[in-house]
């Protein structure tokens, strides 16, 4: 059978876990397939709330497999936390958590690089969420990379070797830190890891499609993130687009079905970079206010803006979506207006698409549509949807050439209208 993947179409945080979680019923496997522990996915169901980090947000639907991907960044220490708050509210996860032995490992030095590399950036820092993400996919790329398999073998002295490398590059850097200190929860992470399935996850995968199952592959960060796409360099260093589903879980091409590209019915960005739609006045604070945007990992406040259709066609076409999914549509119950920008002016000209350097002069072009003044927390299906509110869907479905096929009104599993 088919892999189809969800995805974040704009600058992440747009609801991939509340997704994943309502689309896991119709899956056996749900895999993520890069990033790590900088993502922070939020699943609200029956009263509870979990944000999930590195592990996959299946994990609360029964009789699935929650794999994490070769293309995963993991951190030992915070995964072992993530995991004991999971099992400690009844979850057991053995019997439904696996993890690559070709994801690579977060070492205690790559989070002091991040934060060193940070601090010597100074002004034009990229905003990180100091996990150590750069650094471990840099070791990775240059071949100096530990994966969860070397754990099982001579890890001592490679732990060793890395970290000795590592520490001659932080003396490079006028910053201190307390290394043992990390390196013991480090450790006791390393342990509790291994007490999990470690697969070939590419094998188990294959087979399990060739046998008939689905998979449904879960995206962290968003396409406007990505190391090859986003605003660089303010990105993540990963490809968080749908090509690395492929390379992060070792699938064909030939395996991608349907492609969920969700998205705001706004705009936000958390870190530094360009943003051609934020709203630094009162109405991204009213934004910022009703959807409650503040970072899920780092509580940082998130930037906010008006929803961004240039940058939107532009992640469409790098994905190859099949369906849109349009988040958080509540938070513009309250709005008299609702603007969206549909064309960027550069230097007097317009343009549709997306320019190398989004930095430079954009002034968006924007269309205004009239907001639609109703609660729609409590809607249960499209029937309900006020007439402006269909207007908007339309006008988005136009403007982008793909089918919206869900609508989120709430960040409750319940609150979710399928189309
Ligand atoms: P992810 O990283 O893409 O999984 O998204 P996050 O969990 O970081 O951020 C999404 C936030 O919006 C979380 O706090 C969710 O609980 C919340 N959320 C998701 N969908 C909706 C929605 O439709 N309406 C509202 N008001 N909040 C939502
Ligand atoms: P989810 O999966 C939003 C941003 C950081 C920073 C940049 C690089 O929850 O959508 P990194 O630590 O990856 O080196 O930081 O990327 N960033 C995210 N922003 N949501 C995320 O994940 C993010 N993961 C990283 O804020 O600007
Ligand atoms: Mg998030």
């Amino acid at each position: 059978m088919k892999v189809d993947v969800i995805l974040g179409l704009q600058w992440g945080d747009e609801g991939k876990g509340k997704i994943v979680d309502v689309l896991t019923p119709n899956y056996q496997i749900v895999a993520r397939f890069q990033g790590g522990p900088n993502a922070g996915h939020t699943l609200e169901f029956e009263g509870h709330k979990y944000i999930l980090k590195s592990i996959p947000s299946g994990i609360f639907q029964e009789g699935k497999v929650n794999v994490i991907g070769n293309g995963v960044v993991i951190d030992p220490a915070l995964f072992k936390q993530e995991a004991e708050t999971l099992e400690a509210a009844g979850n057991i996860l053995t019997d439904k958590l696996c993890i690559s032995k070709k994801a690579h490992l977060i070492l205690p030095t790559h989070r002091l690089l991040d934060a060193a590399y940070e601090q010597s950036k100074g002004d034009s820092k990229i905003g990180t969420t100091g996990r150590g993400i750069g650094p471990a996919y840099t070791d990775k790329v240059s071949r100096n990379g530990l994966r969860v398999g070397d754990l099982f073998h001579d890890f001592e002295e490679k732990y060793k070797k890395a970290t000795e490398r590592h520490k001659k590059i932080l003396a490079q850097y006028d910053f201190e830190y307390n290394l043992p200190e990390l390196e013991e929860q480090w450790f006791a992470g390393v342990e509790k890891l291994k007490s999990y399935d470690i697969i070939d996850s590419e094998h188990f995968i294959n087979k399990k499609l060739v046998a008939g199952d689905k998979v449904l592959a879960e995206g962290a960060q968003g396409s406007l993130l990505d190391i090859d796409f986003g605003s660089y360099p303010f990105v993540t260093s990963s490809n968080t687009i749908c090509a690395g589903a492929c390379t992060g879980l070792g699938i064909s091409p030939h395996t991608i079905g349907d492609v969920f590209g969700i998205f705001k019915a706004y705009c936000t960005r958390v870190g530094s970079g360009p943003f051609p739609t934020e709203l630094l006045d009162e109405t991204g604070q009213e934004l910022r206010d009703a959807g409650h945007e503040y970072g899920s990992v780092t509580g940082r406040p998130r930037r906010c803006g008006w929803i961004d259709l240039v940058a939107l066609r532009y992640t469409i076409m790098l994905n190859g979506v099949t369906k849109l999914v349009m988040m958080k549509s509540d938070v513009l119950d309250s709005f008299d207006a609702i603007k969206a920008c549909v064309a960027y002016k550069i230097n007097g000209e317009e343009t549709e698409d997306l320019p190398f350097d989004i930095t430079e002069n954009i002034e968006p072009v924007w269309v205004e549509l009239p907001g639609w003044k109703t609660d729609m927390t409590r809607m249960q299906s499209e029937d309900e949807f006020p007439e402006e509110f269909n207007a908007y869907l339309t006008f988005l479905e136009e403007e982008l050439g793909v089918p919206i096929a869900i609508v989120s009104v709430g960040p409750d599993r319940a609150q979710t209208i399928i189309r």
